[in-house]
């Protein structure tokens, strides 16, 4: 037996293990399994030095672990190196690899829509907001508005990564082509019924929620509301995956057969 496994700490909410088993049986692995472990940052370094006992070959990697799991690796790929964050550990001929594949998910979507999109604006300046400011970089848009609670962080961020600022109060007088929601507001649990934009979304072309549970946040049933094109988490989840598995196996799945299996046995 090969394990695979997310480690992170809450893990019980994951979709990972459904995913990455469904796509292990679809491609007949039957010789590998993938579990969740719940691992708090104080037993991270041992579970990590155990990992051959259990011949484990692969490793999704969430929070709070995406930025200490670096150390860990003997070799680190140029984007994560950049992002100093990786949700992925392989092991390939005898090393440990950290690779992000956050940034390739967060951009697929983006990339399946024909629109021009020129100003963006990120809500949120924590760990889940790095990707998503390099995806768009990536995607060469020129201007990026990034807007936070806490105003400090955003400040932080937009001056080592040449942003601009607007504060949690006057962010809705903006009208960018994009809006990308990385807090938690409207997440399952105690955020559900929050939303982290207080205005209509007129004007507004394109509104992504990184948020997958529940689907669709109260966000983007707003933007629905406003006639925007709307994204859902679930997509980036299932694109950052199928890159996953594909470095785990050399395998690629199809989204929209993922897409319908989650849809179906999640949701
Ligand atoms: P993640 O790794 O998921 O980004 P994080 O690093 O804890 O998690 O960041 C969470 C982000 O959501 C932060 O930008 C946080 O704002 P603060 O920097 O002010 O804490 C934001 N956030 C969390 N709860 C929020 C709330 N109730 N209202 C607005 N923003 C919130």
């Amino acid at each position: 037996m090969q394990l695979y496994g997310v480690i992170g700490h809450p893990i019980s909410h994951s979709l990972s293990p459904v995913l990455h088993n469904w796509a292990f049986k679809k491609f007949g692995y039957k010789d590998k399994v993938y579990i969740a472990w719940d691992i708090t940052p104080k037993n991270l370094e041992k579970f990590l030095h155990n990992l051959d006992i259990f011949q484990v070959k692969g490793l999704s990697v969430t929070i709070p672990h995406k930025q200490n799991i670096l150390s860990f690796a003997q070799k680190i790929s140029p984007l994560a190196q950049k992002i100093q964050a990786a949700n992925t550990l392989v092991y390939h001929k005898g090393i440990w690899l950290a690779e992000n594949t956050d940034v390739y998910g967060f951009i697929q979507p983006l990339q399946q829509l024909n629109i021009k999109l020129q100003k963006a604006l990120i809500l949120g300046a924590g760990g889940a907001s790095l990707a998503v400011i390099y995806g768009l970089k990536k995607l060469k848009i020129e201007e990026i508005y990034i807007s936070n609670r806490t105003i400090s962080k955003a400040r932080q961020l937009a001056k080592n990564l040449g942003l601009k600022e607007i504060s949690w109060e006057d962010k809705e007088k903006l009208r960018p082509d994009i809006l990308i929601n990385t807090t938690p507001l409207g997440m399952s649990g105690k955020w559900q019924n929050k939303t982290p934009w207080n205005a209509d979304l007129k004007g507004i072309k394109v509104v992504y929620d990184i948020i997958y549970n529940p689907n669709p946040t109260l966000l983007l049933k707003q933007a629905k509301k406003f006639n925007c094109t709307t994204i859902s988490g679930l997509e980036m989840f299932i694109y950052q995956a199928q890159q996953q598995f594909k470095l785990f196996t050399g395998q690629t799945f199809s989204f929209y057969e993922a897409f319908n299996y989650l849809n179906i046995n999640t949701f």
